[in-house]
């Protein structure tokens, strides 16, 4: 793989400031985003004035503790437009993420917010190892998702030659990178297998493609995935995190010389991770619920949103600006099994031990006798694909999950091809317990 560390005057200045630089600059952003809020949202204003604060009571960046959270489920009770904080006719882009249940959250954005979120998208391609020149090959879905158009924007700030096929059709997606050769590619690392899929498929290699990085992100994924795919492609696998509330791809990105985290772009974005139940905030380095403030946003500030990812805050590495570390999954995904708590991503990473199985898998959730349980549909790889080679594979699988997660599973290995395939975020968990 390519050495892509970055060269001198790659870097803006604030990606290398002092932390005292960049806690200055946040108090000013953050009073302002406050001010910001409470003055032209009356959303904001009402939940402030109810919780008992001001804007003026922020005097520190410590001081943000003070104020309310903001929930998912704000933005549908105020659906569509009720949150925004400038007239409708500065907002010059909608999107919005369907939720499982009921509307969709709805967020806009001015044309500075564009601005902003098109810089800090090409911050995270150049963090990823992507620069002036290169081809972007974009299969995130584009539309109201965030995902697509977050990424053409930000490949076309920084200079690239942007390919917008979205997701789907996978069988052109393969061509297309052959014919075009991209540099990098942009898409859902669960949508990137099927990408691998299909090369093979196509009797290619991938390690012969075009493809020197790809930047993974819009779901959790593991550093086992990581190795897996970069030995597949030959290539770096690089992780981006974001969301629409906050702005969409771009609110954090690993560097490629480092992979060790994702760096915030704490000059937009300020992260605070808490106890998920009592809200307190908690000490960096530990494990909690990410909540983020947006610092510079116009058409809809976003204060202390609560994101239900969980991770932790390190310090900076390749950058001054904290990491985050690689999400262990949403507190929404979460499954309690008999009292033991799993994520999907403990699944991944045991699956991708086993030799004999391919890296696509989905969890289904039953009932049984009143007792919850957990099948894990995965499947063989085609060199491991005899009836034998498959329950040898499925009793290594319980195997691992039992010793590493602690919890009993039935597996179930289909053939190859037969696990659900992903052409965006991957759905990880079915629940099929019954209702009540
Ligand atoms: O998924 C934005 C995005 C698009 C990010 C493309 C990266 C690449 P939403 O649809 O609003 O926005 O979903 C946001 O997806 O709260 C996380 O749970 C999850 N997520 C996003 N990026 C990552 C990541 C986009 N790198 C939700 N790792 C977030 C883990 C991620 N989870």
């Amino acid at each position: 793989m390519e050495n892509l560390s970055p060269r001198p005057g790659d870097l803006e200045p604030i990606e290398t400031a002092s932390r005292d630089e960049i806690a200055a600059l946040q108090l000013e952003r953050m009073k302002w985003s406050l001010r910001h809020a409470y003055d032209n949202s009356p959303f904001y204003r009402a939940r402030f004035d109810a919780h008992g604060v001001h804007p003026d009571d922020l005097k520190s960046l410590a001081d943000l503790a003070k104020f309310p959270f903001t929930y998912k489920t704000d933005l549908r009770d105020n659906y569509p437009f009720g949150m925004f904080a400038v007239p409708r006719e500065q907002i010059l882009r909608i999107h919005a993420s369907s939720g499982t249940t009921g509307k969709p959250t709805v967020v806009g954005y001015t044309r500075r917010d564009l601005d902003v979120w098109a810089d800090c998208g090409a911050r995270s391609i150049r963090a990823s190892g992507g620069r002036a020149g290169d081809i972007v090959h974009v299969a995130y879905g584009y539309g109201l998702f965030t995902g697509g158009l977050g990424a053409h924007a930000a490949a076309e700030r920084l200079g690239c030659t942007v390919v917008p096929v979205s997701g789907g059709m996978t069988e052109r997606q393969v061509t297309l990178i052959q014919d075009f050769k991209p540099r990098i590619i942009m898409v859902t690392p669960s949508y990137m297998l099927s990408i691998l899929d299909e090369f093979r498929r196509q009797g290619l290699d991938p390690r012969e493609s075009s493809l020197a990085v790809g930047i993974f992100g819009a779901e959790p994924w593991t550093n086992a995935m990581r190795r897996e795919i970069e030995d597949a492609f030959d290539m770096h696998a690089v992780d981006i995190y974001g969301l629409s509330e906050v702005m969409g791809p771009g609110v954090a990105n690993e560097c490629v010389e480092t992979k060790d985290g994702l760096h915030i772009w704490e000059d937009h974005f300020y992260p605070e991770i808490i106890n998920p139940e009592t809200g307190e905030p908690v000490a960096d380095g530990e494990m909690g619920e990410l909540v983020f403030t947006t610092l510079t946003k116009e058409g809809l500030p976003i204060i202390r949103y609560r994101t239900r990812d969980l991770t932790r805050l390190l310090p900076g590495t390749a950058r001054s600006m904290r990491r985050m570390e690689k999400i262990t999954g949403r507190s929404d995904d979460m499954i309690i099994l008999r009292g033991v708590n799993v994520f999907p991503t403990q699944i991944e990473e045991q699956i991708l031990k086993c030799a004999g199985l391919a890296p696509h898998f989905q969890i289904e959730l039953v009932r049984n006798d009143r007792m919850d349980a957990m099948i894990v549909h995965c499947e063989a790889t085609g060199a491991a694909a005899s009836a034998e080679a498959r329950a040898a594979s499925g009793k290594e699988l319980a195997h691992h999950i039992k010793s590493v997660v602690g919890v009993s599973s039935k597996i179930q290995v289909h053939e190859p091809g037969g696990a659900p395939r992903s052409e965006g975020k991957a759905k990880r968990v079915v629940d099929n317990r019954p209702k009540g």
